[in-house]
């Protein structure tokens, strides 16, 4: 982005990956196109945010037909990249140095103990700003996510729980997040968006769904986010359809496409 195309943004979407993105590549092409049109003409900025690890989103690209972005921030939110991307970069120090003042992994992984059937996901998805664990071994999942809830709020709050999926948890620092990411990378970029637009499908994608401008849940959402629509929040819209076509049905929903 120069400088003149960021006095001119109109948009800032901010897109998960899978399952928001991926699920059917055809429409994903077809998105992949008229964001790329939108990027180039200075009139919407993409920031993909995502689970995977940078090194899984810069594979995407190549192999998924992940539309090329201007920032990426990964691990949930607590990694964020700023382009000319490459294998092994390093993420933005100033984010990264925020949330390591308040967060201990030790500590983190400490509201797991005892919890049954508890077990820590691959290393590369465990960082030293993100705790994760699968629970869909334990036997009563949902419970288990409740009660280390319990035990985050009680021990102030330094820390957040996300639950994904009734299988993925993290323990993150509570100013990290996907949310928090877009905003903090907002102000950094010096962008002034007339709206700030989030896509996604799951648990990791609450906070950017309910607390940026505008929320698209894609047809195919998890269920913690399609129980929103019992009392949906106004920025919100449910799409009919699934994965990249949802995204579009949203975007044309809003007039950006
Ligand atoms: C992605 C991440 C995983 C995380 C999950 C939910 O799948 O790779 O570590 O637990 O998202 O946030
Ligand atoms: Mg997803």
């Amino acid at each position: 982005m120069t400088h003149t195309k960021q006095q001119q943004i109109q948009w800032v979407l901010a897109s998960d990956i899978d399952n928001t993105l991926t699920g059917d590549s055809q429409a994903l092409l077809r998105l992949g196109r008229q964001l790329a049109e939108l990027r180039a003409q200075g009139r919407l900025a993409l920031f993909l945010t995502t689970g995977r690890t940078l090194q899984e989103t810069l594979t995407g690209f190549e192999r998924e037909n992940i539309p090329q972005a201007d920032a990426i921030i990964t691990q949930v939110g607590t990694e964020i990249y700023l382009p000319p991307f490459s294998a092994g970069m390093q993420p933005l120090q100033e984010w990264a140095d925020r949330l390591h003042r308040q967060y201990s992994r030790q500590q983190a992984v400490s509201f797991l103990s005892n919890i049954d059937g508890a077990v820590l996901q691959a290393d590369r998805y465990n960082t030293s700003l993100k705790a994760s664990f699968y629970l869909d071994k334990a036997p009563n999942p949902a419970r288990a996510a409740e009660l280390v809830q319990q035990r985050v709020a009680a021990a102030g709050d330094s820390y957040q729980v996300v639950w994904s999926s009734g299988k993925h948890l993290d323990i993150l620092p509570a100013a990290a997040g996907k949310a928090n990411a877009v905003r903090f990378l907002i102000h950094h970029l010096q962008l002034a968006p007339q709206q700030v637009i989030a896509a996604g499908d799951s648990g990791n994608d609450r906070s950017m769904l309910v607390g940026l401008d505008y929320g698209i849940v894609v047809g195919n959402a998890q269920p913690e986010l399609k129980e929103m629509q019992a009392d949906p929040p106004a920025q919100l819209y449910f799409a009919q359809q699934p994965f990249a076509a949802g995204v579009a049905e949203g975007l044309r929903q809003l007039g950006v496409l």
